[in-house]
C-alpha cells in the first residue's frame, strides 16, 4: 500500500490526484496539505506537512513554489520522497531541489502526460529516421483553449527540442525555429522547424508533429481531453520513486523503465 501526502489538495490538480488515489486500492490518501479552508478532502488535511505525524511514502506537490520550504523541511526531516508537479520555480528554488535530491529521490517535470513524453521520445525517433537524405520537413501544431496566454505551448517547446536534437544529431546541424511566414518570401529551407499555434474554445491540448517528405507525410498526434491525464502521471511517478536510490528523475528515466 502507497501512502500519499497531497499537497494542493483544494485544487484542480490536487482533487484530481485525490480522485485517482481513492479509486486505486493500492493506494491511501493519508494527508492533504492546503492554505484553503475549504478543500473537500476526503483526508486529514493540514496547514503545514510537519503537523501530519503518521507515515508518508511519497509526497506529491501541485500547489505553488511559495509552499516550497515547508516541503523541503518534511521531505528533509522524514526522508521522504517527493513528486514535484508544481511549476514556476525560480534557479534558486530548483537549486535547492538538487539539494534536497541528495537525501531523497525527487521526481520533477513540467508535463506528467505519459502520453505527451511518449510524443516526445517517438519524435526524436523519427526525427532520427526520417532527416538523413533531406526529403522531410518537420512542422509542429498546438491548439489550446482561448484562456491560455502564452504561444507556443511549452509542449511544443519540448517537441520542438526532441525533433531538433534528432536532426543535429543526423546532420550536424542546429535547425531553426520558425514562427511566423508571413514577413518572409522564400521557399522553405530544410533546416527548420515552422512551430504554429492555434487559440479557441474550451480545447484542452491538442499537439502534432508533421513530417513533411517527398511524396508521403508522417504524422504524430496527441489529443488531451482532460487535466486528468497529468493527476494519472503524477500517481504513475509516485509509484515509479517509492524505494529508489536519492536522486533526481524524470519522466525519461519513467518512460525508460517501461521501453
Ligand atoms: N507538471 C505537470 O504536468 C502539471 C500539470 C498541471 C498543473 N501543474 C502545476 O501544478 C500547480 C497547481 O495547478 P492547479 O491547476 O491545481 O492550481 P490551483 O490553483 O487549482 O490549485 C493550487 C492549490 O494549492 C494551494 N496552495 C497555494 N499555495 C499554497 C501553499 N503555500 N501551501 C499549501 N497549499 C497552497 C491552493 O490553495 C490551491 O488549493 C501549478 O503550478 C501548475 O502549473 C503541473
Amino acid at each position: 500500500m502507497l501512502k500519499l501526502m497531497i499537497i494542493g489538495i483544494g485544487g484542480a490538480m490536487g482533487q484530481s490526484v485525490a480522485r485517482a488515489a481513492l479509486a486505486d486500492s493500492e493506494i491511501t490518501l493519508a494527508a492533504g496539505i492546503d492554505i484553503s479552508a475549504d478543500t473537500r478532502a476526503e483526508c486529514p488535511v493540514f496547514l503545514d506537512p510537519l503537523e501530519y505525524s503518521g507515515s508518508v511514502d511519497v509526497v506529491i506537490d501541485f500547489s505553488s513554489p511559495k509552499a516550497l520550504p515547508p516541503i523541503l523541511r518534511y521531505c528533509t526531516t522524514k526522508k521522504v520522497p517527493l513528486v514535484m508537479a508544481t511549476t514556476g520555480h525560480s534557479e534558486e528554488q530548483l537549486a535547492l531541489l538538487r539539494e534536497l535530491s541528495q537525501e531523497v529521490p525527487v521526481f520533477i517535470t513540467g508535463n506528467l502526460s505519459l502520453g505527451i513524453n511518449l510524443l516526445v521520445h517517438l519524435a526524436n525517433a523519427a526525427a532520427k529516421v526520417l532527416f538523413p537524405g533531406g526529403k522531410f520537413d518537420a512542422e509542429i501544431l498546438e491548439a489550446h483553449h482561448r484562456r491560455k496566454v502564452d504561444a507556443p505551448s511549452k509542449t511544443a517547446l519540448m517537441l520542438r527540442d526532441a525533433v531538433a536534437s534528432g536532426y543535429a544529431e543526423v546532420t550536424g546541424e542546429e535547425p531553426q525555429s520558425v514562427y511566423s511566414r508571413e514577413s518572409r518570401r522564400i521557399a522553405r529551407p530544410a533546416a527548420e522547424i515552422g512551430i504554429s499555434s492555434i487559440r479557441g474554445g474550451t480545447i484542452v491540448g491538442e499537439h502534432e508533429v508533421i513530417f513533411a517528405g517527398t511524396d508521403e507525410v508522417i504524422k504524430l498526434s496527441h489529443s488531451a481531453t482532460s487535466r486528468d491525464v497529468f493527476a494519472e502521471g503524477a500517481v504513475r511517478a509516485a509509484r515509479f520513486l517509492a524505494g529508489k536510490a536519492p536522486g533526481m528523475y524524470g519522466m525519461q528515466e519513467l518512460l525508460s523503465d517501461i521501453l
